[in-house]
């Protein structure tokens, strides 16, 4: 297949882009990809909402500004910053004219929640299930554009370059080019070249790295580890957010359901096991103070109490109001047997969100040619040392624009590349046992969640690397010799991830943002991205 455009993923990011350039394009095919369902995305699990400032009377671009800029504690780009903030309010206006529909006032104006670190209500959002709506509109509007070719269940396993044509290729190597993808095609079982001119990587976040995460199945930071092995640069993935208020459910295996921190925004309050509301001894902001600081919080109660979980605490909320803004969190309570009226929600941290990831300039242009990267799996910036809550749907929309801008022009110059080899599966069997995947699978999310979690130091560390080495080696001998499955492909990418995680974590000598180092509890003075 050739295409012009592609796009791999269908959350907020590549679904906006795809609009946006099949609309400029009418005459061009726009091919969007995806490993699983159209609408199985982070996107569909977004809560709180999107952060965009809204009210002028209260609120400035000044103050959020400010607010992404000290949750970034010294690493955000401001200029990125500044246009992500400003750039925000248009491209929000831009999904509502698509149909997605926020939650407004008796008299019009638009409901604002808050969250930790906002120093203002400026939170869009409609209810407690802004993703789902948001992915609605624009699945919709999608379908509803002729000259999108939406293929779901095609397993994208490499970026095209110049490796692939036989040259030698190293980190230094300048000009590196992507002419497209190879995938694997889920329902034929067909491994299948995709040409391009211009491909987009919106691939998400990489919260299965993670034994406990808010993230669904599909967030395997496959883009990430695709980038790395192509050699382009990848940025800050140390920076793993731990969301603070994740559902505790003893036993459970995979998706953690999140409690939104815009319960926190309307009152609700933490509390350890012995009822001790103990945010205000960890900062003045108390229960809204930033993630980073909340998460740590709770991590330190836990284990000073020798517990699994804190109490989040909303007995004292009207039940019609909270029913009103909190309908799926008041549901899901109470098929559990919560009846977050009577009995305290249990929660605890769980990975949430990757603030680093493939490193981009201020249009989503990645180190390598012709490939763009937004959303998620992108290093744009804005996020620094620490993501201010309900900054990346916004972020995703701004950048998926300024990419269409970007490529606008430049498509115009680039020639679609011949004679690319087909996929190479000599030697390879079907495997024998697929227990010794799933077994890594389970090593990896245990190494990094007791090692590279919330609180880390140098010997958690080196203890890791040596353990993912070994995984490393285990995994590519299977992948060498045996033919390829999901979940082969997404181990082996997680695995990458992984190492990246550590990778980064090993480097910064300081503990800044979301990466804290008991080694290491001061920060340096030497402010500085860490690129691999
Ligand atoms: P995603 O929406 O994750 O989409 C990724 C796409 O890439 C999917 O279609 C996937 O199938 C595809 N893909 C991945 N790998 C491959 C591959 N190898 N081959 C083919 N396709 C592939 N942010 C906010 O701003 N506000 C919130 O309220 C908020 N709440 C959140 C709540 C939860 C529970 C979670 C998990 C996240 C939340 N976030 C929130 C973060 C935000 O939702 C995500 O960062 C954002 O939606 C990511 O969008 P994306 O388009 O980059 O990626
Ligand atoms: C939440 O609703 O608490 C999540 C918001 C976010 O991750 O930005």
């Amino acid at each position: 297949m050739q295409t012009d455009f592609l796009v791999i993923g269908s959350g907020i990011a590549g679904l906006t882009y795809a609009l946006k350039v099949a609309q400029e394009f009418p005459d061009k095919k726009v091919v969007v990809m995806t490993k699983a369902t159209a609408d199985e995305t982070n996107t569909k699990y977004a809560q709180g909402g999107i952060a965009v400032v809204n009210d002028l009377e209260n609120d400035s671009f000044e103050k959020h500004i400010e607010d992404t800029l000290i949750a970034g504690d010294g690493l955000c780009n401001e200029k990125v910053v500044e246009i992500v903030v400003k750039e925000g309010p248009d491209r929000v206006n831009e999904i509502i004219e698509w149909g997605a529909r926020f939650d407004k006032e008796k008299d019009g104006d638009y409901k604002l929640g808050k969250e930790g670190g906002h120093s203002e209500y400026r939170i869009l959002h409609h209810k407690d299930v802004t993703g789902k709506e948001m992915e609605r509109a624009l699945i919709d509007a999608v379908a509803a554009q002729k000259n999108i070719e939406f293929i779901k269940h095609c397993f994208v396993i490499d970026i095209i370059t110049q490796h692939h044509l036989g040259y030698l290729i190293t980190k230094s190597t300048p000009d590196i080019e992507c002419y497209g993808v190879y995938v694997l095609n889920l329902e034929t079982n067909r491994i299948e070249k995709i040409v391009a001119k211009i491909t987009l990587l919106a691939t998400g976040g990489n919260g299965q790295v993670y034994r406990t995460t808010t993230n669904p199945s599909i967030a395997t930071g496959d883009g990430v580890a695709m980038v790395y092995r192509a050699k382009g640069r990848i940025e800050n993935m140390e920076f793993i957010q731990f969301h603070p208020t994740a559902l505790f459910e003893p036993g459970l295996k995979g998706q953690a359901f999140l409690i939104t921190e815009a319960v926190r925004g309307d009152g609700g309050i933490l509390r350890n096991k012995n009822g001790e509301a103990f945010m205000e001894k960890y900062d003045p902001r108390k229960d809204l103070a930033p993630r980073d600081i909340v998460a740590r919080a709770i991590d330190s109660e836990m284990k000073k109490t020798g517990t699994e979980h804190v109490w989040l605490d909303c007995r004292h909320f009207s039940k019609e109001k909270f029913i009103e803004h909190f309908p799926n969190i008041y549901e899901k309570c109470l098929s559990i047997g919560i009846d977050i009226t009577k009995y305290m929600i249990p929660v605890a941290p769980a990975a949430h969100y990757s603030c680093g990831g493939i490193k981009t300039d201020e249009w989503g242009r990645s180190s390598v040619k012709n490939l763009y990267a937004c959303g998620e799996c992108s290093s744009t910036g804005l996020h620094g040392a620490n993501r201010l809550a309900s900054n990346s749907l916004l972020e995703a929309m701004v950048f998926a624009h300024r990419c269409f801008i970007d490529v606008k022009e430049k498509v115009r110059s680039v020639e679609i590349k011949e004679n690319i080899p087909d996929w190479n599966a000599r030697g390879t069997a079907e495997p024998k046992e697929m227990i010794l995947i799933t077994q890594s699978l389970k090593e990896l999310q245990l190494v990094m969640s007791d090692y590279v979690g919330i609180v880390r130091n140098d010997v958690r560390l080196q203890r890791a690397m040596r353990r993912l080495d070994l995984l490393w080696e285990e995994t590519e001998q299977l992948y060498q010799s045996t033919s390829l499955s999901t979940q082969l492909m997404e181990l082996r990418n997680m695995i990458t991830v992984g190492y990246l995680i550590v990778k980064g974590a090993a480097f910064r000598k300081e503990s800044r943002g979301l990466h804290f180092n008991t080694d290491y509890p001061g920060q340096s003075e030497l402010v500085q991205n860490i690129v691999l």
